[in-house]
C-alpha cells in the first residue's frame, strides 16, 4: 500500500487511523519501531473484539454485493479476504494489551496529534483520509495531512478514492495544490496493492530543503 522499502522498515513510523490492523504487531516482532494512533484505542480489547465480530457479517455482505468493485487477485474470494482480515485482527488483539502498556498504541485523533515536530521519519494513513471524503471535509483533510507533515518528514496516504465509489476524492487535487504552494514536494505514486478497483495510488508528501509553511 505504501511502497515501503527494506530501508523504510528501519525508520520510526507513525500509523494514523491504524484501527485493528496487524502492522504494528508484525513490525514490532521483526524489530521495527511503530506507533499506531486511533480513537478506538480508548476501548478495551474485549469491546474492540465484540465490535469486530459484530461488523464482520456486514463487511462480508458488503463485499458480496459490491463484488465487481474489487480486484480479486491476492484475495481469491470474499471468504478468503474475511479469513485474512480476521487473522490480522486477531494478531492486533493479541498485541493490543502489551502495545498499550508500551505506548505503541495511542488514543489520538487527527487533525491534532500530541507528538513533537519531526518526531517520526514516516507517517502513514490507510483507508481513512480520502476514503471518508463524504464524512470529513476538505478542511479536515488538509489539517490532518499538515499535522502528519508536522510530526514526520515523509507522509504517505492510501488509497485516494472517495468512499467506495472507485473515483478519486474531490479533495485530492486541491490538497495537492495547497501542499505544493506551502513548499512540500507532493507526488502521486503507483503501488503494487490494488484491492479497491482503481485504488492503486498513494499520495506521497516530503519536506523540501527550502522549508515548508
Ligand atoms: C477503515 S479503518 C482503517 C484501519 C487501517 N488503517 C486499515 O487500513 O485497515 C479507519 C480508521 O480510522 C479511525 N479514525 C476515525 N476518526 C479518526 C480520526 N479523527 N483520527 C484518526 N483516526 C480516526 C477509525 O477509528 C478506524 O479505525
Amino acid at each position: 500500500m505504501f511502497n515501503l522499502t527494506p530501508n523504510d522498515f528501519k525508520r520510526s513510523i507513525l500509523d494514523c487511523g491504524a484501527g485493528p490492523s496487524s502492522f504494528n504487531a508484525q513490525m514490532t516482532r521483526s524489530g521495527g519501531k511503530v506507533i499506531s494512533c486511533d480513537p478506538i484505542y480508548q476501548f478495551t480489547v474485549e469491546d474492540i473484539q465484540k465490535r469486530i465480530q459484530a461488523t464482520y457479517p456486514m463487511i462480508m455482505s458488503g463485499l458480496e454485493e459490491n463484488f465487481a468493485k474489487f480486484v480479486w487477485g491476492d484475495f481469491i474470494s470474499p471468504e478468503h479476504l474475511g479469513q485474512v482480515r480476521m487473522a490480522a485482527m486477531n494478531r492486533f488483539l493479541e498485541d493490543f494489551t502489551p502495545g498499550i502498556r508500551e505506548g505503541r498504541y495511542q488514543i489520538q485523533s487527527l487533525p491534532e496529534l500530541s507528538f513533537s515536530t519531526g518526531e517520526f521519519d514516516i507517517a502513514l494513513c490507510s483507508h481513512f483520509l480520502f476514503t471518508y471524503s463524504e464524512q470529513f471535509s476538505e478542511d479536515f483533510h488538509l489539517a490532518a495531512i499538515l499535522e502528519m507533515c508536522r510530526v514526520a518528514k515523509d507522509v504517505r496516504v492510501f488509497p485516494l478514492l472517495k468512499n467506495f465509489t472507485g473515483k478519486p476524492s474531490p479533495y485530492l487535487e486541491p490538497i495537492k495544490e495547497e501542499l505544493g504552494a506551502r513548499g512540500y514536494k507532493v507526488t502521486i505514486e503507483q503501488v503494487s496493492y490494488e484491492f479497491q478497483r482503481n485504488g492503486d495510488r498513494l499520495l506521497h508528501i516530503t519536506h523540501t530543503k527550502s522549508g515548508n509553511q
